[in-house]
């Protein structure tokens, strides 16, 4: 009976993971998902992570139900953890724990299509992380583009985005990534923040922040949640979706938070119970494990603090691969300049390959990476490094 089923694409982020898995080339690289290696290429489990999940044992933590909502505690801490201490949660800040970062923005989207209305269109980056699209136009939203990075200069087009943003109805939703933007790691800088605020702020649009890397960025937690924090000093209306998946190396338990602030504690009440309305039928609660160790970490000072020099760590591994890649590229031989590799920041580099090189690079050397020509630095180690190197200047050497 189901003889009218088409075959659906491979997803281009996860379907090419699919295929290093199965590929026996002994050489192989993974580059494509945006997952943190050691340098020995291994996934990571962060030692604090570790230790609260001993904590949790030994707690004998039970395996009930969540509320629709999650765990409140975790979502307090969470809440603490992207706004700041300053910030008067109970009041203004209606927050439920999410399926990580993409159950988030699926919320969002549902609560804004519902409450804020199909007609007002979201605008998303050019480029943004592909998900983005297909989750928003599930949820029934329009989804537009404003340009965000020039391909020609490697850099942000701070002109064009601001002259989109401008350009787009009164009260369109304006999606931006609040730090270590995917794919391009091309973040604008704080004095450009502001203007882009402002500006949103005269059009009275909202702002749908995706929080994905908070302290992976830059290594420091506030510095990378600067841009929502500003924006909600400017009161204007913001969603967050905050994921838990890089930050903590918490891929697989889909740990995240999505959160609306909003004028008063009656608002809040009833943005709450919205969002309960849609989140149990989607999948009645959220699973507990993953919130249960974010909340051990950051209610325990002394394990809160070890766990923001373990995610330094990792955004210090990650910003010397930049570094060393770049110098391997100059000693393959390679006359471009790759100097942007240096400039971005976060997971990914944008290195400007087009389609045609990434997919020599995959069927010639079996390096695995998303066609757009992003990479996932965290995949590069000083084991692979040269040979990536090597095959990179091959590729845009002609
Ligand atoms: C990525 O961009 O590689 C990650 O965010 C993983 C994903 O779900 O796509």
């Amino acid at each position: 009976i189901w003889q009218n089923v088409p075959e659906a694409p491979p997803d281009a982020i996860l379907g090419i993971a699919a295929a290093y898995k199965a590929c026996e080339h002994p050489q192989k690289v993974n580059i494509c998902v945006g997952a943190y290696r050691d340098d020995n290429g291994n996934p990571y489990v962060l030692p604090t992570v570790r230790k609260a999940e001993y904590r949790l044992l030994e707690q004998n933590e039970v395996k009930e139900y969540l509320p629709i909502e999650g765990d409140r505690d975790f979502v307090y801490c969470a809440m603490k953890f992207a706004y700041g201490r300053e910030m008067d949660i109970e009041n203004h800040v209606a927050a439920v724990q999410s399926l990580s970062g993409t159950g988030a923005c699926m919320l969002g989207g549902q609560f804004l299509a519902q409450f804020w209305g199909s007609d007002h269109p979201i605008y998303v980056p050019n480029p943004t992380w592909g998900n983005h699209i297909k989750i928003f136009k599930q949820c029934g939203l329009k989804v537009r583009k404003y340009r965000y990075y020039d391909r020609s200069k490697n850099a942000l087009d701070f002109e064009g985005m601001l002259k989109d943003i401008k350009r787009a109805k009164d009260g369109s939703i304006i999606l931006l990534h609040a730090c270590a933007h995917n794919p391009t790691g091309c973040d604008p800088t704080m004095e450009q923040w502001k203007e882009i605020v402002s500006l949103i702020s005269s059009k009275s649009h909202i702002a749908f922040f995706d929080s994905a890397y908070q302290g992976f960025a830059t290594g420091n937690s506030e510095k990378d949640a600067q841009a929502f924090r500003y924006a909600v000093s400017q009161h204007v209306p913001i969603l967050l979706a905050q994921s838990f998946a890089k930050n903590f190396g918490l891929y697989g338990e889909r740990v995240g938070t999505l959160s609306i602030v909003c004028g008063d504690v009656v608002q809040k009440e009833h943005i709450m119970s919205e969002l309960r309305s849609i989140i149990r039928p989607l999948y009645s609660s959220p699973p507990r494990h993953g919130s249960s160790i974010v909340k051990t970490i950051l209610m325990d000072p002394a394990l809160k603090e070890e766990y923001y020099q373990e995610c330094a760590k990792m955004a210090i591994r990650i910003k010397k691969m930049r570094k060393k890649l770049e110098e391997a590229l100059q000693v393959a031989g390679s006359i471009h300049d790759w100097s942007h590799i240096t400039k971005q920041i976060g997971m990914f580099a944008y290195t400007g390959m087009d389609e045609a090189m990434c997919k020599q690079l995959t069927e010639e050397f079996s390096i695995f990476l998303t066609t757009n020509g992003r990479i996932s630095m965290a995949g590069l180690n000083n084991t692979n490094l040269t040979y990536v190197a090597n095959a990179i200047q091959t590729v845009t050497a002609g």
